[in-house]
């Protein structure tokens, strides 16, 4: 287990803290970036794999979860905070899950999908390692595994190069927002190693490009099942 003051219990504490002003940014549009250009390329890799059906992990308040159900992808949402399934379940009843990671690498989570989705929901350092290699086991032969995080030669910074922990930070948030999560970072090589040496196939990486900086916004991995 991490210790310190960055680990993996402080993003679900700081998650518990921030669920109402983050169910407000999502309904509202703050977040420029995921409007402009985030939100559709997770959308349009998910809808290349076709999957049937999906699960998106760390689902929030289930914007995601809904949009690829209009889409007709059979969907489950689940998440670690009871106010964010709450509000996803509220605002269209469906198929909504609470669960940590840590549940699910535990087993706790009795499902077959075509898909998983984490949408910038991948954060820390062991729960989200165990959580991957596990989560092969949920999927149907072929399925698909895909995770949109930020681009990591963007978000590194003035930081060195290297994964490990850094500070979160709600700059160009609402003032709502208290105590931000710390995040574990990964270089791109980590993210591909984290998939293949959980025993994925590294299908494609995309990098959506923010239509006005032209740099790169995110980085989308979507990792497959050997057949
Ligand atoms: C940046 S939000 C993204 C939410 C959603 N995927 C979206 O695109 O709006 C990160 C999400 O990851 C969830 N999360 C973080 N750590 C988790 C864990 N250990 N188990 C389950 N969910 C977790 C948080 O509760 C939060 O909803």
């Amino acid at each position: 287990m991490s210790r310190g003051p960055l680990n993996d219990e402080k993003i679900v504490d700081s998650w518990t803290k921030n669920a109402s002003p983050w169910i407000a940014a999502i309904r509202d549009g703050q977040i420029e970036s995921r409007l402009a250009c985030t939100d559709g390329a997770i959308v349009e890799a998910v809808l290349s794999c076709s999957p049937k059906s999906a699960v998106d992990l760390g689902c929030g308040e289930g914007w995601l979860t809904r949009k690829l159900e209009d889409q007709r992808v059979d969907m489950i949402g689940v998440d670690v905070i009871p106010e964010l399934i709450e509000e996803a379940s509220r605002i269209r009843p469906g198929d909504y899950r609470m669960a940590s990671y840590e549940d699910i690498a535990e087993g706790h989570l009795n499902i077959k999908v075509d898909a998983i989705v984490c949408n910038f929901s991948l954060l820390g350092k062991e729960p989200v390692e165990d959580v991957v290699r596990a989560a092969r086991s949920l999927l149907n032969q072929g399925g698909s595994f895909i995770v949109q995080t930020p681009h990591p030669v963007f978000a590194c910074g003035d930081a060195p190069y290297r994964d490990g922990w850094r500070r979160g930070s709600w700059d160009g948030f609402a003032a709502e927002f208290t105590d931000p999560a710390p995040w574990y970072f990964r270089t791109l090589s980590s993210w591909v190693n984290l998939f293949i040496d959980s025993g994925y196939l590294l299908r494609e990486i995309r990098e959506p490009v923010h239509p006005e900086s032209g740099k790169p916004a995110s980085v989308i991995l979507v990792a497959g099942t050997h057949t």
